[in-house]
This record gives C-alpha cells, sequence and structure tokens, in this order.
C-alpha cells in the first residue's frame, strides 16, 4: 500500500479538465478566431449548428440553447405555463437548481422519496404526492443514471400531467435506447464545466419536440421579444454565446469517446470496489449510465471521507442535506423522517473522482485508500 501511496504523492484530483483541453485546444482556438472574424458572438451561426446537432444527438426535435442548466429549467417551466398554485413533484436528492426553479416561477416543490439504489426519484412514491394542484413531475437523472421513466411517463399520462426531465448531468445517458431528454415534453441539461458535456463557462439547452414550446422558449430566452423591441412577455436575457458553442460542437463531435471512458472508469472502480463493505453504484440493463458522478454508499462515510483528504484524493459529498430539510423550504413544513430514503443517502453516500484521463492506476490507488476503512 505504501508503495502504491509513493506513486500519487500530489494525491488524485476530483476533477481535472487539462488533459481534454490540451486535446481539443488547436480546434478550439481555431473556431475561437473564426467566431472573433465572423464578428456574430451570440445566438450566431454556432449556435444554430450546435442545437441542430445536439437535437439529433438527443433524438429530439428541437433543441434550444440557453444560459445556463438552471435558466433550462426555469424557461421550460415557464414555457410550459406553470405558476403559482401549481405543484410540481420532484426529488429532494439533487442538486439545489431543480427545486429553485419551480419556486422561481412562483410553483411549489413537492418532494417525493428516490429509490435506495439508482438514488432517482421512486415512481410509487411520486403517485402518493399527487394532488388535483399537481401539474408536472420532474424527475433528475442523478449522477447521470436515467431515472425510471417508463413508470414516471405513465403516471403522467394518467394524471395529465407534465413531464419535464432534469438531465443537466445526463448528456448521452439512455433509458431503453431513448436518450435522456427525448422522453419528455422538455429536456434540460446544463454545460457547467463539471458536466459529461460541459463548455468553458455557463451554458445550457432544453429539448422539445412541441413547435408551440420551442418558439415559446426562443421567445423567452431573448426578453419575451417576437421581434426586434416588441415584447409580448417579460423573459430573460439566457442567450448561449458563440465561442461557448462553437467549442460545444468540437466535445460534441467526441462525446461517445468521452462517455465510454466514463464507463471504463466506473467498470475498473466496480471491480476493485466489489469486496468491500459499500455499495458502488447501480444501473438497469435496459439503461445506459452517462457517469456524470461516480458516487458509491459507504456506512463510515465521513471516516473514508478524513481518509480520501488525508490522502489528496479529491471527493464530493453529493448531496449533504435533502432538499426537503433545508432553510429555504422550512415553509413547506417537512420534517426530518418525512422521506427517508433521500434522508439515509445524505449520510452515506460520497463521490469518487471521475473524468476522461482519469488512470486505472488511479482509480486503483483510490480504492486501495478506500479500502483502509
Ligand atoms: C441536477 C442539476 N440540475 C440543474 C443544475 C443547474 O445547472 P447550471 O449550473 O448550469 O445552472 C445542475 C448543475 O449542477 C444540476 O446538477
Amino acid at each position: 500500500m505504501s508503495n502504491q501511496q509513493h506513486q500519487f504523492p500530489q494525491g488524485v484530483p476530483y476533477l481535472s479538465l487539462q488533459q481534454e483541453y490540451q486535446a481539443l485546444r488547436s480546434e478550439w482556438m481555431q473556431a475561437i478566431d473564426g467566431v472573433g472574424a465572423s464578428g456574430a458572438f451570440i445566438l450566431g451561426p454556432n449556435v444554430q449548428a450546435f442545437e441542430e446537432e445536439a437535437a439529433a444527438y438527443i433524438g429530439a426535435k428541437h433543441a434550444v440553447a440557453v444560459a445556463s442548466g438552471t435558466d433550462a429549467l426555469v424557461l421550460s417551466l415557464r414555457a410550459l405555463n406553470m405558476g403559482s398554485g401549481d405543484e410540481i413533484i420532484t426529488t429532494p436528492f439533487t442538486f439545489f437548481a431543480t427545486a429553485e426553479a419551480i419556486s422561481l416561477v412562483g410553483a411549489t416543490p413537492v418532494f417525493a422519496d428516490v429509490e435506495v439504489d439508482s438514488f432517482n426519484i421512486d415512481p410509487a412514491s411520486v403517485e402518493q404526492c399527487i394532488t388535483d394542484k399537481t401539474r408536472a413531475i420532474l424527475p433528475v437523472h442523478i449522477f447521470g443514471n436515467p431515472a425510471d421513466m417508463t413508470p414516471l411517463n405513465a403516471i403522467a399520462k394518467n394524471h395529465n400531467l407534465h413531464l419535464i426531465e432534469d438531465a443537466a448531468q445526463a448528456f448521452g445517458a439512455e433509458h431503453n435506447d431513448q436518450r435522456a431528454g427525448s422522453m419528455g415534453d422538455c429536456g434540460c441539461f446544463s454545460f457547467y464545466p463539471t458536466k459529461v458535456l460541459g463548455c468553458y463557462g455557463d451554458g445550457g439547452l432544453i429539448t422539445t419536440s412541441s413547435d408551440e414550446v420551442k418558439a415559446r422558449l426562443i421567445q423567452l430566452r431573448n426578453h419575451g421579444a417576437t421581434q426586434p423591441f416588441i415584447h409580448v412577455e417579460a423573459g430573460y436575457n439566457s442567450r448561449l454565446d458563440e465561442i461557448q458553442a462553437a467549442l460545444l460542437r468540437i466535445k460534441l463531435r467526441n462525446i461517445e469517446k468521452s462517455i465510454a471512458a466514463r464507463r471504463q472508469i466506473a467498470t475498473w472502480y466496480d471491480e476493485a470496489l466489489s469486496q468491500l463493505d459499500l455499495v458502488t453504484p447501480t444501473s438497469s440493463a435496459n439503461d445506459r449510465h452517462a457517469y456524470n458522478l461516480y458516487t458509491i454508499r459507504h456506512p463510515r462515510r465521513d471516516a473514508l471521507r478524513e481518509q480520501l483528504n488525508a490522502c489528496k484524493i479529491g471527493n464530493s459529498q453529493c448531496y449533504p442535506e435533502p432538499l426537503h430539510l433545508q432553510e429555504v423550504y422550512a415553509n413547506l413544513g417537512y420534517k426530518a423522517g418525512d422521506l427517508p430514503v433521500a434522508e439515509g443517502l445524505c449520510h452515506e453516500t460520497l463521490s469518487l473522482p471521475i473524468f476522461p484521463g482519469l488512470s486505472k492506476h488511479q482509480v486503483n490507488y483510490i480504492c486501495e485508500q478506500v479500502a483502509k476503512i
């Protein structure tokens, strides 16, 4: 073990984008030069081409680029006319932006519990949350693992609800051969740099099969304008810029390689951790997990975290507190014990390093340190 430790005296970062940057640097520099020379910086030809290419990859009729994943959620909810008095069922085990978007449009988040294995929203719990104010279900494909969309779609149909996918962490993930973002009324993506498809700044995308929703999204992202200086509603300044779109086009061409690298790393972890007293991520046979994060459950999570920190191995506690118990939602009246599975996960989960370029030696070294606890 100590020999191994000497192999990585600097530890292992949680995430490194350097290798990827070096690989695409010259292509991106050329693209930036092209954007500069064109003089089109916002919503220009690269954005349009990226929207078409992303829609084709995802298997959606339309894609509308926006300024962030959070905006993708907010604009989708607005485009589907969600607002005050409406309840939207979502998961408490996600990044805050999912529920925040619901609050920002004036609607109320209603939290369903999650499945202990997939960490995703539990369809049985969703059914129990439905009231006559429910308007939509907002599942998250958490960590890149597709939510169980087949029963969720059935529930949505039976109760006449919208279904909005938060696919921020799940670009390229698949459920029954359908890609994340192609299974609901809207699919919302984030291109924050840590994501499976990340840009070098902020960015987001919405997919939809509806011509009407697409038109509304285009209006909303540009101040509610139907034509220059003519506004029919209050919208947002939520536009993707050309430099980010040019980068995303380059990265999209390599996305399958990048997802394959993540899946290979996950397999190395699965093998090396299989004999230990912990739970590795699960993935249904019909799904393709995109492994934005590799998140384990460990009965002594905090001790494990200390051990990894001592060896300078990057890790992240996703998520330390479920959303229904956060101060911001004190007014909703939830109490500890209401959603026991999500609450339990917050005490047990830890995300380990995963990014294209992470080597098998590094993974083995990390697993040796995990094994010490
Ligand atoms: C599940 C989820 N939803 C929404 C977002 C928001 O995306 P952005 O940071 O691009 O606004 C994130 C970002 O971390 C996320 O993980």
